[in-house]
């Protein structure tokens, strides 16, 4: 299915804002569209692998349990995931709409998203899954780096870091060693592929072609999310037209 075959599975939101997963393998692109979209739509990108990094770093508990998980390419429990997802958007930022970048990744997790979503009276937007061949995964994994202070992600090849970068800053993450990744790439066939039909069903997976230049997905996600800004604008068009006309 291409970019442009949404098929109307726009929720009723609030007042502004989009509820969106952004779902892919391993390096596919998520958290550089992410960065991009949430700043485009004024809501946090939430990405569970980012603050699972950052329990590490600062070495809580979860963060100790995480470590291990990670770095062997596995995923961490779902209750863990959903308790820090639950929190995070409990937040007076996530209120308006959100990016989920890398949750949920198995059926459990979706199905405790769609129900603190209710429990909160929304729902999601749309799922969109960035698509791109296992061998390009493979590269873009492996030559990543991630500037620890700012978040930025360069690639070595393809986004390389500017002149001024503070090299002792960029981190080569663990789990993007090239035995790692294809556990984690075999983690995603086998837990998180799933996620595809269950979206599809509820008639709101978008899948996104990731190949191209970073701008190049990014105008295809521009595309989908003007589409889902528009079926929103109908659908409370709609309503008030039907309020009015009594
Ligand atoms: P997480 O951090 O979520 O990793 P991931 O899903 O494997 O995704 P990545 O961060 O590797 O890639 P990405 O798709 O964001 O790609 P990026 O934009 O960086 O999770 C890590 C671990 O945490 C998991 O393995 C698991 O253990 C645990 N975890 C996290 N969430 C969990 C959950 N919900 N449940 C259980 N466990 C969980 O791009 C990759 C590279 O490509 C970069 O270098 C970038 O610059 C480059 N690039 C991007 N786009 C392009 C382009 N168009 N052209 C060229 N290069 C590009």
């Amino acid at each position: 299915m291409s970019s442009s075959s949404h098929q109307s599975g726009a929720a009723v939101r609030g007042a502004s804002g989009l509820r969106l997963v952004l779902l892919g393998a391993p390096a596919s692109g998520k958290g550089t569209q992410g960065q991009k979209l949430a700043q485009t739509l004024g809501v946090p990108k939430v990405s569970t692998g980012d603050m699972l990094r950052a329990a590490r770093d600062a070495g809580s508990e979860l963060g100790k349990l995480a470590d291990g998980i990670m770095s062997a390419g596995k995923l961490v429990p779902d209750d863990l995931v959903i308790r820090l997802v639950d929190e995070r958007l409990a937040r007076e930022d996530a209120a308006r709409g959100f990016i989920l970048d890398g949750f949920p990744r198995t059926l459990p997790q979706a199905r405790a998203l769609d129900e603190l979503l209710e429990q909160r009276g929304s729902r999601l937007d749309a799922a969109l899954c960035i698509d791109l061949p296992r061998e390009l995964l493979m590269e873009r994994a492996t030559l990543r780096r991630t500037d620890v202070r700012t978040g930025q992600i360069y690639h070595l090849k393809y986004n390389p870091p500017p002149d001024s970068a503070d090299l002792a800053q960029l981190q080569h993450r663990d789990d993007d060693k090239e035995e790692t990744v294809r556990k984690r790439l075999d983690a995603y066939d086998t837990m998180t592929a799933p996620l595809l039909p269950y979206y599809q069903g509820k008639n709101i997976l978008c899948h996104i072609d990731g190949v191209g230049s970073p701008e190049e997905v990014c105008a295809r996600i521009d595309r989908v999310v003007r589409q889902l800004n528009g079926a929103a604008k109908g659908s409370a068009a709609a309503t008030e037209g039907g309020a009015d006309g009594g």
